[in-house]
């Protein structure tokens, strides 16, 4: 079997249930992503439980106030993100009567929303058919794959996309993109990943060649 269809034959055995998986709409998986940036999902999840409660649509969340917003936001740090998603709601409740944009192009107009989290919301709501790329990408595509790029240089990020692209199997890209990052999280990990016990042992490039430790490369800036 080939890697993407591996990769998903993982996930669907070995995901963690999470709330934003479990939903196609967009306004819940873009304040998951906005919120797991820069944050663990053990961390995160509370606060996305506290925040969908207290605003369950875009319309919630565009009419209430800046202050309450920011204190259900205390402890994840990185203000500035919970003011752009307050702001992004906003814009949308008025100018798109609610409606998130539907694609990626769209989606990439919105302050606040980069190119990772477009491609995030593209794929898992709407299952279009663009690749995310990750730290967990980075690691899991160097690793398999021997990429040896420095995933800190200014052409990782190209590299790295143009070859998620070309494995994102045709009409899945939604479980896909889950899949990998789902993979770098849970076993392809930074530190002391636990290759005996990995689908990818016998064909993983890194582990092969013994550069499991020594890649991604990433230099320092
Ligand atoms: N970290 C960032 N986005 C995530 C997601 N969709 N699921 C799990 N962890 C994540």
């Amino acid at each position: 079997m080939n890697f993407s269809k591996s990769l998903i034959q993982w996930y669907l055995l070995n995901k963690r249930d999470l709330p934003w998986r479990n939903t196609t709409d967009p306004y819940l998986i873009w304040l998951s992503e906005i919120m797991l940036q820069q944050t663990r999902v053990a961390q995160g999840l509370p606060y996305f439980l506290r925040f969908t409660e207290a605003f369950p649509t875009v319309f919630d969340l565009a009419e209430a106030e800046e202050e309450q917003v920011l204190k259900l936001w205390q402890g994840l740090g990185y203000y500035s993100r919970a003011r752009n998603l307050h702001q992004t709601a906003q814009k949308i409740a008025s100018d798109y009567q609610g409606q998130f944009p539907q694609s990626y192009s769209e989606l990439l107009q919105l302050k606040g929303i980069g190119d990772y989290t477009a491609a995030a919301i593209a794929s898992f709501a709407y299952n279009e058919s663009v690749p995310v790329v990750d730290g967990n990408v980075y690691r899991v595509l160097a690793r398999y794959f021997e990429v040896e790029t420095d995933i800190a240089s200014s052409d990782a990020k190209k590299e790295f996309t143009a070859l998620a692209r070309e494995l994102l199997p045709k009409g899945e890209a939604n479980v896909f993109n889950q899949a990998i990052m789902e993979f770098g999280a849970m076993q392809c990990v930074p530190k002391n990943p636990d290759c005996n016990h990995c689908i990818f042992n016998d064909s993983c490039a890194a582990l092969q060649k013994k550069k499991v430790a020594a890649l991604p490369v990433k230099s320092k800036k």
